[in-house]
């Protein structure tokens, strides 16, 4: 594993080297969820890189920016034990950015508008201006992201494809707690209380997948608005049923068991997201 804290020197000992680079770009405090997306880019590529920035466009709040969990010295040892050639790029705002970290401005065909981008105005915007700049310095054969988030996946599969940037964008499974919890880093700021009752997230959308075999939309939003009812430590944020690939919500008339469900949840001062094929 060689760590780097320039895109210059990084970029310099990549194109010395030889062999498909698969890349996994991440914000750190790594879990079973991003260790999966490594193991898999080790598997089909003779170099791995990985990422890790905490990308400041990206965050709404400066508090959330401050408090997201920073576990560097872990991750590294956790990349340290998957055997393959790594390469780790660990950089400072202003390796990337310069002195002023700006969000350039993508057309996103309006994937960025709903759901979490009708919560958080910028994200996507933050989002594909760092992808961007990962894809177009560093070149990898095959850019790995997770499902968990969905919108995201979309946004930067289409954005790969409209810039013609030459990385295949490859999207894999949730990786989930035995309760079923989603995996992700903000998870490690649960309280014990909020982390027993979190996986009712899943449950309720293990119903809805149940109940869209034969049931209208109408019918599964009523169901998750009277769910989080009577489960009301957790708030509900939004319940859509959309299409896999537009990210539109679907119509009472369309088949619910063909969209995808989405779901963001308050619960404490977290906000939980998740998402299930219903097919
Ligand atoms: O999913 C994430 O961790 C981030 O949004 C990403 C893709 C690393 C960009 O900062």
């Amino acid at each position: 594993m060689e760590v780097f804290d320039s895109y210059e020197s990084l970029k310099k000992v990549l194109n010395e080297g030889v062999g498909s680079i698969g890349m996994v770009p991440t914000m750190g405090a790594l879990h079973e969820g991003h260790l999966s997306l490594i193991r898999r880019a080790a598997q089909e590529n003779q170099r791995v890189l990985i990422s890790i920035f905490v990308n400041p466009t990206q965050f709404e709040e400066a508090s959330d920016l401050i408090n997201y969990p920073k576990t560097l010295v872990e991750d590294l040892k956790a990349i340290a034990s998957i055997d393959s050639k790594t390469y780790v790029y660990v950089p400072k705002t202003n390796d990337i950015y310069g002195q002023n970290a700006l969000t350039e401005t993508f057309d996103l065909s309006d994937l960025d508008q709903v759901m979490e981008g009708s919560k958080r105005k910028n994200h996507f915007q933050g989002v594909a201006t760092i992808v961007k700049f990962f894809l177009e310095t560093f070149k990898p054969t095959k850019a790995y992201f997770g499902q968990k988030d969905y919108q995201q996946l979309q946004i930067i599969l289409q954005l790969a494809e409209k810039l013609n940037l030459n990385t295949e964008i490859i999207g894999c499974p949730i990786v989930r707690e035995v309760d079923g919890l989603a995996m992700s880093s903000r998870n490690k700021h649960l309280t014990p209380a909020e982390r027993k009752i979190a996986p009712l997230v899943f449950k309720a959308l293990l119903e809805v997948k149940e109940m869209s075999k034969n049931k209208k939309y109408s019918v599964l939003k009523s169901f998750i608005n009277a769910f989080f009812v009577e489960h009301s430590q957790l708030e509900l944020d939004y319940f859509v049923i959309a299409d896999s690939k537009t990210l539109l919500e679907i119509s009472d008339q369309d088949k619910a068991r063909e969209g995808r469900a989405f779901i963001a949840v308050r619960l404490g001062k977290i906000r939980l997201i998740d998402n299930l094929d219903l097919a």
